[in-house]
This record gives structure tokens, sequence and C-alpha cells, in this order.
């Protein structure tokens, strides 16, 4: 980032959203709530307001980014045909936290997509989400407004720590409702294919279609790796993923953090055993325990614990594993394991 900008801070009114879609019109970057997680905004069409996007987020320059419209039948500008199995998606899940991947049109900057023929496109139902695509005549390409490789941000609050003197302005707004980014179902091809998973689940997606939806095998194959066996100790040089690869940065939280997976009394009482065992050499312990079957409730709170628990300073954090065996749960696990680097426990 070249100089520090003063970013306004806008509550979502008429006015404001007005002059928020004033700034995305000249290519500016506005960060704004939607019912999954913050994003951050610019002109899908526009090639050097993209860029700044990249810029803000300190993000790698090939990542396709989720181009945001305000109504189904503007879907019409990015992609050249529909399919029936399109339609019938848009139909049943739109306004809502479902993105789909189409053919794009050659008017959709490589920047936006990363160079793919495709597009990734959603209809959030955040009423100020599509206020303010709709007051901006444009489709708005957005990424969740975080730093890169950090836990996405739900709540004004978390843009505002990340963002602020990064961008041009940010719409404060309500928590997200949410709280994990939206499932994106890749229907390019023949077969429906999710390709990140959220609260819409490959079950109510298969209900929608009458047919079978996949998950991408590299989301089942990451879930795999399993890394610690609580028997040998727990030195700090175990909490190191075996498969460097896997150690890309995602979703992470500055504090150290490990996954306890296992049948529940077992994890508590392993959750329990590390917190004391770190807490005897100086280190603070931070816990993320979700009720065992509360998958909406771990959706709608997960990163803002981590943040939460990067911001009272502590050296680590131990959570519980989801079940993955619920669809919601694989995409709350999704989400933990990355931030995690894929340091699990298992007991
Ligand atoms: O909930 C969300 O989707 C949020 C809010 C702001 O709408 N946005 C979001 O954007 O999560 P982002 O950029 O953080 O994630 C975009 C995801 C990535 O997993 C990316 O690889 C995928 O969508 N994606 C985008 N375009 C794609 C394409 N053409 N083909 C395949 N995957 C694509
Ligand atoms: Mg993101």
């Amino acid at each position: 980032m070249s100089e520090k900008k003063n970013t306004l801070i806008l509550e979502p009114t008429k006015e404001n959203i007005e002059k928020a879609a004033k700034i995305i019109r000249k290519g500016g970057l506005v960060a704004f709530p939607t019912e999954t997680v913050y994003g951050l905004g610019a002109d899908a069409m526009n090639a050097d307001a993209v860029g700044r996007i990249y810029e803000a987020k300190g993000r790698p320059s090939d990542n396709p980014m989720i181009v945001h419209i305000s109504r189904a039948s503007d879907i019409g500008q990015l992609t050249p045909m529909l399919s029936p199995q399109i339609v019938e998606i848009i139909d049943n899940f739109w306004p809502g936290p479902l993105t789909i991947v189409v053919k794009k049109k050659p008017s959709v900057p490589d920047r936006t997509t990363g160079g793919l023929d495709t597009v990734a496109v959603r209809l959030p139902d955040s009423e100020v989400a599509r206020e303010l695509i709709s007051a901006s005549c444009c489709p708005i390409a957005a990424p969740s407004a975080n730093l890169s490789g950090g836990p996405s941000p739900t709540r004004a609050q978390d843009v505002i720590d990340d963002m602020n003197g990064r961008i041009d302005a940010i719409i404060t707004g309500e928590d997200c409702r949410v709280g994990i980014e939206s499932t994106v179902l890749d229907l390019s091809g023949e077969e429906p294919v999710i390709l990140r998973p959220g609260i819409i689940t490959a079950e109510a997606i298969e209900a929608a279609l009458g047919r079978e939806v996949k998950y991408d095998d590299s989301l089942k194959e990451a879930a795999k790796h399993v890394q610690l066996d609580p028997s040998q100790g727990v030195s700090e040089s175990d909490f190191k993923p075996k498969s460097p690869g896997m150690k890309y940065k995602h979703y992470a939280p500055k504090a150290e953090m490990v996954v306890v997976e296992g049948e529940r009394e077992r994890v508590k009482e392993e959750i329990a055993r590390l917190k004391a065992l770190n807490e005897k050499i100086g280190n603070r312990v931070g816990v993320i325990l979700f009720e065992e079957k509360a998958f909406l409730e771990a959706a709608h709170d997960f990163f803002a614990k981590l943040r939460d628990l990067d911001n009272e300073g502590v050296d680590m954090i131990l959570a519980g594993a989801l079940s993955d065996s619920d669809g919601v749960g694989f995409a709350v696990m999704n989400r933990m394991l990355k931030s995690a680097g894929y340091n699990i426990v298992k007991v």
C-alpha cells in the first residue's frame, strides 16, 4: 500500500449508501456488510479498481473474486447463457449465501476472474449489500474484507481493525447472520461440484436439483490430514503440520492453533489437559468449544471468536472439532482446520 487513506466510516443510511456507490462508480473501494461476512467491494467491470482490492488485502493477484449483483436478471451482464440447472439453483437459493460459478462473458475483466473463463456470481440477501450494488449501477467484485491470510470479518469493528486507512469507505451494519462465507457451487461443467462448503449444504442442493452433488476432491483430502498422537506428548515441535504444503495461511489467527478431534468427553478432557500443560509454562490459552450440534451457531461465532482471542493476546487456541457428517459442521470444519494450519490432535 502506497499511502494511508482517510477511510470514511458510514452508517448504512440511504444517503451514505449513495455516497459509497459514488465511490464505487469512480473506481474506489468500499467495504460493506453481507449476510455471510463483510465484503471489500469494487466495480467488477473495472480492472484497475479490482486491482486495488488485491493491493488493500495484500492478496496474491491470481485469486478469482466473487461478483455480487442486486437482481437475479443482472447475471446476464456476466454470463452468455443459463442452463436449466442454473435457473433451478437461482430460483431455489437466491438471494442467499450461495455463489455459482458459470461461463463468463468476454467483457468481465481477467483481473476479476483471475484469468479463468468462468465467473463466480452471488446475489446476497443482505439489503444493505443489495442497495449498495443497485445504487452503484455495476456488479461489485468483493472478497472478504480482511487482510489476506487472517480470519474473515463478521462485525463492523473487524473490518475497521483490518481496513481503516487502506480503503475509501466502510459501511457499518449488523453482525453478519451466517458468519462463514457463501457456498461456492461450480455449474460451469456437466456435473455440479461444491468448491467451497457453506451453510447451503450438498443435501439442500441435491434436493433442489434432484441429482447428486459432489464436493471437490480437495475438500475431502484436506480433512484427512491427521497430525498428532497425543500419547507422544505435546512439545512445541509437535504443532507443525506434517505436510508443509498444507500450511498456507488462510483464516489464521495470530495465536498458534490446535484442533482436538474425537469423542466429545475425551475432546473436553484433552483440551483441559493441554490447556493446563501450556498454562504451566506461562502461555495464555484460549478455548473454542461449541455445543455439539449447534452447527449454525458455530458458523456464526467461529471467526468472531478467533478475532476476540487474538485481541485478548492469547498465545495458543485450542478448538474442539465439530462433526463433519453434518453439512454445516463440514463447512465450519473446513475453516477450523485451515485456521489451525491442519494441526490436529486426535483423541
Ligand atoms: O460469502 C462470500 O462469498 C463473501 C462475501 C463478501 O460475499 N465473499 C468471499 O469472497 O468469500 P472470497 O474472494 O474471499 O472467496 C472467493 C471464493 C474463493 O474460494 C475462490 O477460489 C472462488 O470463490 N472463486 C471465485 N471465482 C471462481 C471461479 N471463476 N472458479 C472457481 N472458483 C472461484
Ligand atoms: Mg476470504
